[in-house]
């Protein structure tokens, strides 16, 4: 059977055209990860399988570490639990994230977005990434969650090192990685006497609060809370944005469309988080057991790979124009904010900062074209996107 060779030349130049080819011979392809899932139904029919679960800390122990502070970190994070204790922290964390909290946010999301574009005033070009899409994600992030602005980019730097527990070399990083989660430890629980003492209006005094039959959120279970907010809600939203605007300047009629209908924020922000997703892999998977899947039979311990990326421009699930930039399109809701158990908890917020940001952005900007190629991302990154997006506003 074909293979999908995620580190090969092909893919890197042009991931959608090699996973268009491989979908249309089959549902699935093995690859280097394990499994990788390619048509729409099928990849979210793997997203709901209970039977399935998120590698945890499995990449952890094939670099030899299975316990102590690392390995503990690591299972504590959200993302990498399972049955109960997941459910638990979820239900929890969820009476204080909720749609209402994150729509009482948006006028605060709106203003920080016109502050970034006055800033901008005057200034032919600009580098999308730096002066906009990055900024605009840490500070919405961290006035949200309640850290400070002055801390913004320490509290950053300290999230991004222990991130480096994802990766494959942690080992060599350990000592970094062991140093920002005392310093981050040491912060947030400044942070939380502070609240405790003082309630805010932030996510988290309502973390704090957050109780169900007695239950309240343990101090580690706070702090690892903290990090994953941290980390989960940065750097997807400062690619996102970054990617919504180079698929607009690729499509400039979609660019006028919705400078002159603002009603379309909606549509246009989903629109673009399907089209040009801020991860094409998507969401790894371990089998939990032995488990039979469209015929396919899967071992327990085999690794999955449902990539969402792949499944958001299937035609069988949005028609000939899969691959086409239709900021009208409604009907099947894309993949990239994953599904299960661990849909993304942070989606309302992503959608609030995509759908303010993009119209005032298409008022402020008429024409915005490329001033340069930018550097990017490789596509086989968690989080995919431009480092850099050099940008003529148009005028
Ligand atoms: C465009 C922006 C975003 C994208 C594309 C995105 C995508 C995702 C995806 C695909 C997952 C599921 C991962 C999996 O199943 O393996 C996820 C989980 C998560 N996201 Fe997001 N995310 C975004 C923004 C945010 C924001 C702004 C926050 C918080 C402020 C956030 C917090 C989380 C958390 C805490 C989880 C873990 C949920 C759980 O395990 O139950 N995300 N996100």
């Amino acid at each position: 059977m074909t293979f999908l060779d995620l580190q090969g030349a092909d893919f890197q130049a042009n991931p959608y055209g090699v996973l268009a080819e491989l979908r249309e011979e089959h549902w699935q392809v093995p690859c280097a990860f394990g499994i990788a899932v390619l048509r729409y139904d099928e990849v979210r029919g793997m997203l709901a399988l209970r039977q399935l679960r998120t590698p945890g800390a499995d990449f952890l122990a094939l670099q030899g570490i299975t316990e102590g502070p690392l390995a503990d970190t690591m299972r504590g994070f959200l993302l990498n639990a399972d049955g109960q204790a997941h459910h638990r922290v979820r239900r929890l964390v969820s009476k204080a994230f909720t749609v209402a909290w994150v729509e009482a946010f948006r006028p605060a999301v709106a203003r920080m977005a016109e502050e970034l574009l006055d800033e901008l005033d005057g200034q032919d070009e600009c580098d999308f990434v730096a002066s906009f899409a990055e900024p605009l994600a840490l500070r919405v992030l961290c006035r949200f969650v309640g850290i400070p602005d002055d801390v913004s980019h320490e509290v950053k730097q300290w999230t991004a090192d222990i991130g480096l527990l994802f990766g494959l070399s942690v080992a060599e990083h350990r000592a970094r990685i062991e140093s920002a989660l005392d310093n981050l430890h040491g912060y947030i629980d400044e942070l939380l006497t502070q609240r405790r003492a003082a309630p805010r209006d932030d996510l988290l005094t309502a973390l704090i609060a957050a109780e169900e039959d007695g239950e309240l959120l343990t101090d580690a279970e706070l702090r690892s809370m903290v990090i994953t907010l941290m980390s989960a809600g940065q750097g997807t939203v400062q690619h996102q944005l970054s990617n919504g605007m180079a698929a607009f300047m690729a499509h400039p009629e979609q660019w006028r469309l919705l400078r002159t209908q603002p009603r379309l924020a909606v549509t246009a922000a989903e629109e673009i988080v399907r089209h040009s997703p801020s991860s094409i892999l998507g969401v790894p998977r371990i089998a939990k057991e032995d488990l039979s899947f469209a015929g396919l039979d899967i071992p327990a311990g085999a690794a999955i790979m449902p990539i969402t990326g792949s499944a958001n421009r299937d035609p069988r699930a949005y028609g000939d124009s899969a691959s086409a930039l239709d900021i009208e399109r409604t009907g099947t809701p894309h993949l990239t904010y994953g599904g299960g158990i661990h849909y993304c908890l942070g989606a309302a917020l992503a959608r609030v900062e995509l759908q303010e940001a993009f119209p005032l952005l298409a008022q402020r900007w008429p024409s915005p074209q490329p001033a340069g190629p930018g550097t990017w991302l490789p596509p086989t990154e968690a989080v995919y996107g431009p480092l850099t997006l050099p940008v003529k506003r148009g005028s």
